[in-house]
């Protein structure tokens, strides 16, 4: 297996505007970025991923650019910029940016030109249709945060696609200025000295040939355009081009987000020989449980889909392509309340034994702000607490519709609405948590009092202290990043175990993911002369016989095995 510096890193989101706020005005900065460098290089990771900082309306916090070289005015200015990057590499953590082009803000000059006529030099930058014969809108395809994806513009009288919002209009692939201008301001960005790229939803860049209608699933309006829209036929085409023109010139990392794709896809997109990708985030996992009306109805997931999941993964990338591993980000809820228990008797060693879990499969683990003290969704009162317009408009359709009462749509949004990952994060028990001194644009949670980092720190037994030794452990044992991965005990709906094989060593990874006391058998075809805990959530007697380990509530324990 190749070795390469962005498989051995550990990387951590940041979702800027509830980060840390420096000036007052309630809004996380780069500033406050700044400020809390430090904090990152003591907790080890090597890599920030920066949810976008460009110049935006904010129809989407930042999702939504209007222009691709400037600063967010909230987040500060260039200079800002110019400052982050060289402290943090002073620190040795690099900084890889968000590169939202499957769409721009509607405040665009590039859209504000293309409105103006349909022969203007950037009409082509979009994709503009004239509706269905009876005038009614090109497709039947839903907009990803509600109505119709097509929005009629009187002007022209013809209609314009946007997968999200109506203020995100998609960028028009097909055209080879745009593709270019994406490049040189991909370009741009490495020539100042940035690391790398996230790419948001960048299988859907290329959409079907003739638009066709997409499926109306049972209980929606409008037909389902994610088939059309991802991994569409030219995609392959768009990204060997983009690597070639930009990405293979420098030494960086990239991630894409992928929509909706399949092992088979993702080695297409991260194959070393294919020159795109480095690796994709795929969403398998985080659907778990999703109902009629996808996430908006939650239901109960079993552990054995989480392992078929997670091991079909670990098995299809083992030989070429690369893992990208993550129990949440901005879009997701917590990742203690998702997949461990976020109740006080179990969050803390819970979240550990999901640390343990995710760090110990093979990939490159991220960690999104917050999750490294543990946390935990959010229950608002009232609708208007929340900001995030993916679950306003969500609210307004389902219980608009009467498809959803109120408190059932209440009960979806604390489990899954993207605001749960949205909440400032908890640096002190201190007034706003620490993030802010001003009014913050989203409320604090008030578990902030006993969940901070503040708190964390100081206790040797924290959660936070637990991410440092996964880190460090990574760091030291180069099994971790490089073992193949062998699944364990299949059929256990408690534990999720396996192994990672690198040459003469081993590692066995023991999960539990239930309050119960399950029993782990030690497999008898491991053969081994010594054995070495390298990390545990409980205190365990190294001394203890490990052929049959009663496990308590989440436990969690990798053997080194030599
Ligand atoms: C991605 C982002 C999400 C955003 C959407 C549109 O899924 O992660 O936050 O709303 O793309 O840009
Ligand atoms: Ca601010």
């Amino acid at each position: 297996m190749d070795r390469k510096w962005w498989k051995e890193a550990v990387v951590y989101q940041i979702y800027p505007r509830s980060f840390m706020d420096s000036n007052g005005d309630g809004v996380g900065d780069l500033q406050g970025v700044i400020l809390k460098l430090d904090y990152l290089r003591e907790l080890g990771i090597d890599v920030i991923w920066l949810s976008p900082i460009n110049k935006s309306p904010n129809d989407d916090n930042g999702y939504d650019i209007s222009d691709y070289r400037d600063i967010m005015d909230e987040f500060g200015t260039m200079q800002d910029f110019d400052e982050l990057l060289h402290e943090a590499h002073l620190r040795g953590i690099k900084i890889m940016l968000d590169l939202v082009v499957n769409h721009s803000s509607d405040e665009h000059p590039w859209f504000i030109e293309a409105k103006k006529s349909k022969d203007n030099t950037y009409r082509d930058y979009y994709m503009w249709h004239p509706g269905k014969e009876d005038g009614s809108e090109p497709n039947n395809w839903g907009s990803r945060f509600g109505g119709s994806a097509w929005e009629y513009d009187e002007n022209s009288g013809e209609y314009y696609l946007h997968i999200y919002s109506k203020k995100q209009p998609d960028l028009n692939w097909e055209n080879p200025a745009l593709r270019g201008e994406v490049y040189d301001l991909m370009t741009f960005w490495l020539d100042k000295g940035v690391d790398g790229f996230r790419m948001d939803v960048i299988n859907m860049l290329s959409k079907a040939e003739g638009l066709p209608d997409g499926k109306v699933r049972e209980g929606f309006k409008y037909g389902d355009g994610v088939p059309l829209y991802c991994d569409g036929p030219k995609i392959h085409d768009y990204l060997q081009e983009m690597n070639r023109e930009v990405l293979s010139k420098y030494d960086i990392m990239t991630v894409g987000e992928t929509l909706g794709v399949n092992v088979e896809q993702a080695k297409l997109y991260t194959g070393a020989d294919r020159n795109e990708l480095n690796m994709v985030f795929h969403f398998e996992h985080v659907f778990l449980g999703d109902g009629k009306l996808g996430k908006w109805s939650p239901g109960p997931w079993k552990l054995t889909e989480l392992k078929t999941i997670m091991s079909r993964w670990q098995y299809g990338l083992r030989e070429d392509g690369w893992n990208s591993l993550y129990w949440s980000n901005h879009d997701q809820p917590r990742a203690v309340s998702r997949f461990g228990n976020d109740s006080p008797e179990y969050r803390t060693i819970s979240a550990k034994m999901l640390a343990t879990c995710l760090h110990m499969l093979q990939g490159t683990p991220y960690i999104y702000q917050g999750e490294e003290i543990g946390m935990t969704n959010v229950r608002f009162d009232k609708l208007s607490d929340y900001r995030d317009i993916q679950t306003v408009n969500a609210y307004r359709d389902f219980v608009g519709g009467e498809q959803l009462s109120h408190p059932e749509m209440m009960e979806s949004i604390y489990q899954r609405s993207r605001d749960n990952g949205r909440t400032p994060v908890q640096w002190s028990a201190g007034s706003n948590a620490g993030f802010t001194e001003g009014t913050p644009w989203i409320g604090v949670h008030e578990n902030h009092k006993e969940i901070n980092v503040e708190r964390d720190r100081k206790d040797p037994d924290s959660i936070y202290h637990y991410y440092r030794k996964l880190i460090q452990l990574r760091k030291e044992h180069g099994i971790i990043v490089y073992g193949t991965y062998d699944i364990l005990m299949e059929e256990n709906e408690q534990i999720y175990a396996f192994t990672r094989t690198l040459e003469e060593e081993q590692l066995v990874v023991i999960c539990n993911f239930s309050e119960q006391l399950p029993v782990f058998e030690f497999p008898r075809h491991i053969q081994f002369s010594s054995k070495q805990l390298l990390i545990s959530n409980y205190t365990v007697d190294t001394n203890d016989e490990i052929a049959t380990i009663t496990l308590r509530p989440y436990e969690a324990r990798v053997y080194r095995l030599v």
